[in-house]
């Protein structure tokens, strides 16, 4: 029999760490057993969370005291979700690899580190090797494993499944964000209410960025496309929904393309998750609707057998001979965040990066 992994979340009063709780408190082998935060530390969890998502605090959490964020109260701990806010994780991750923990860290602060995997689990698993790099070189026992920005997520995880078997030229991205993707409280009622936020050049070259190197894992080793030859670019901009990134993809190829074939790559890709039936592991990674007005975000945001795990892409329509149309939807706090971690958590357990 397996033994019980005990989690440490970081920051489990957050948006994402709520989520963390949730998907932990059932999940077969890994438990919550150390919730730290910063504001609500010494008080129940019960009585300081906004529990923002589906269901109620479990009850066996309720109680459980907010501790401080010190690798020295956790001796017993086996794993560590971050999903810090930027800058606050950077140096508490470190820390805590140093002292010889697996940091799984939904933070931006080392998603650029050279050392660093910037993970989903379906498309660049191979990059998890990285860890025997880092530790090396840092000389620490631990390591630090990061996820992508939760909007990255929802354009890399469809164009990688195309960009593995098709010669593509490149992709125009236009998001639609929903609110919990900045965090609580947020972004002030009054920018978003009857409004359409755009978030700016910065957060549309970071998406870039990310999709950039998640685009070059997946191709390693393959010469053609090469990936300088592929032009990204993204708008995007957050609206008044509470969960779930609407994206719109217009992906360009470098020959005659047929969107049917397309939507059969994106229905039958797999990845190891599937192979190997992690818990977290959705059965379909993507599901395609066919239906002309869906996805939609209020009904398909927590579609799947795990809910929230699948990124729901549609209305995937042939704009000319060398280019086609989708769109994706994916939940943002859970694949795009805790449930990206956990999932990345149950991997790095199988290839024996973490101790059974
Ligand atoms: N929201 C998303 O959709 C999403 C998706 C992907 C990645 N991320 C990333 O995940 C991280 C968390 O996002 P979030 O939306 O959950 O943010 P959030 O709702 O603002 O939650 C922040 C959490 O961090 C704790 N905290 C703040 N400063 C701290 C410090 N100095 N030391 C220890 N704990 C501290 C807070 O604890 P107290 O309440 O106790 O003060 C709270 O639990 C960010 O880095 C974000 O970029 C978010």
């Amino acid at each position: 029999m397996r033994r019980t992994l005990k989690a440490a979340i970081l920051g489990a009063t957050g948006l994402v760490g709520i989520e963390y709780v949730r998907m932990l408190s059932n999940h077969p082998y890994i438990k919550p057993a150390y919730l730290a935060g910063k504001g609500s530390v010494g008080k129940p969890y019960g009585e300081v969370v906004r529990w923002q998502t589906v269901g109620q605090v479990p009850k066996e959490i309720a109680d459980m005291e907010v501790k401080p964020t010190d690798p020295k109260l956790m001796d017993d701990v086996d794993i560590i979700f971050s999903p810090l806010p930027q800058g606050a994780a950077g140096p508490v991750e470190e820390q805590f690899a140093k002292e010889g923990f697996p940091v799984i860290s939904n933070s931006p602060d080392h998603r650029f580190d050279p050392d660093v995997p910037l993970l989903i689990p379906e498309l660049n698993p191979h990059t998890i090797s990285l860890i025997d790099e880092q530790r090396k070189r840092r000389e620490w026992k631990g390591f630090i494993v990061t996820t992508p920005l939760c909007t990255a997520q929802g354009a890399a995880i469809p164009l990688g499944a195309i960009f593995k078997d098709y010669k593509m030229d490149g992709a125009f991205i236009t998001t639609i964000q929903s609110l919990s993707g900045a965090g609580y409280p947020g972004i002030p009622s009054l920018d978003v209410v009857d409004n359409i936020l755009p978030l700016g050049d910065g957060y549309d070259a970071k998406t870039i960025k990310e999709i950039f190197r998640i685009l070059s894992e997946v191709k390693r080793n393959v010469d053609e496309p090469k990936l300088e030859d592929v032009s990204l670019a993204a708008t995007t901009h957050r609206i008044a929904t509470i969960h779930g990134h609407y994206e719109v993809l217009y992906v360009s190829f470098k020959e005659e393309t047929a969107a049917e074939k397309v939507k059969e790559t994106l229905e039958n890709f797999r990845g190891e998750p599937q192979d190997l039936k992690l818990p977290t592991a959705p059965s379909k990674p993507i599901i395609v609707m066919n239906e002309d007005t869906r996805p939609q975000v209020y009904f398909d945001r927590w579609a799947g057998d795990i809910p929230g795990m699948s990124v729901v892409v549609g209305r995937i329509k042939q704009v000319n001979k060398r280019m086609i149309r989708l769109v994706s939807l994916i939940h943002n706090t859970v694949r795009g965040a805790a449930g990206g971690g956990i999932l990345a958590a149950e991997l790095l357990v199988e290839k024996g990066y973490i101790e059974k």
